[in-house]
């Protein structure tokens, strides 16, 4: 495979997200971190911390760099030239809508998706569930990158403790 997109919010990224990227990098000659411009929707770290912390995260992967997107992902791979499409799946939970996406995005493009199974260690790791342990001062450092691990805490110290 020449070049792949990792598509996602990444608020923050995870380790399941970097062994996933690893795991890609393996796959593809390039492999690209697609990260959606969402101004809709309110995030913890700004895009800006996003990208920062991902640079960080991937810096000892030599075939990776991280980009932003805003619209379609389809979009974004046809100005790149990018034809497939990598996600990490940990559950059956995830299949259903990441198989909506992936079929809409074969429709649209002729874009296909490729599946990596999270590792085990990471099958319950989620973006979500991180900020939330986090902001109730739960240790969440070994469940993403050190950089992370360090702006979580000084992100929820800014915004005070949660009553
Ligand atoms: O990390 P997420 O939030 O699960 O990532 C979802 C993402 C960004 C991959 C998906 O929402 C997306 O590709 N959004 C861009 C808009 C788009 O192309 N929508 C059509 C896909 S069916």
């Amino acid at each position: 495979m020449r070049s792949a997109v990792c598509p996602g919010s990444f608020d923050p990224v995870t380790n399941g997200h970097v062994d996933v990227f690893t795991r890609a990098s393996d796959m593809a000659d390039e492999v690209t971190i697609a990260v959606l411009v969402n101004r809709t929707k309110q995030s913890l770290f700004t895009l800006d911390e996003r990208v920062d912390l991902l640079d960080a995260s991937v810096a000892h992967l030599a075939n990776v760099k991280v980009d932003v997107f805003e619209g379609l992902l389809v979009d974004w791979c046809r100005a790149h030239g990018v034809k497939h499409v990598i996600k990490g799946l940990r559950a059956v939970s995830d299949f259903d809508y990441e198989l909506q996406m992936a079929q809409m995005n074969q429709r649209l493009s002729g874009i296909d998706t490729f599946f990596i199974s999270t590792s085990p260690q990471y099958s319950f790791l989620s973006s979500s569930l991180v900020r939330e342990v986090g902001r109730f001062g739960g240790d969440v450092s070994t469940m993403v990158p050190a950089s992370v691990a360090t702006r979580l805490v000084e992100r929820f110290a800014e915004q005070g403790s949660p009553s």
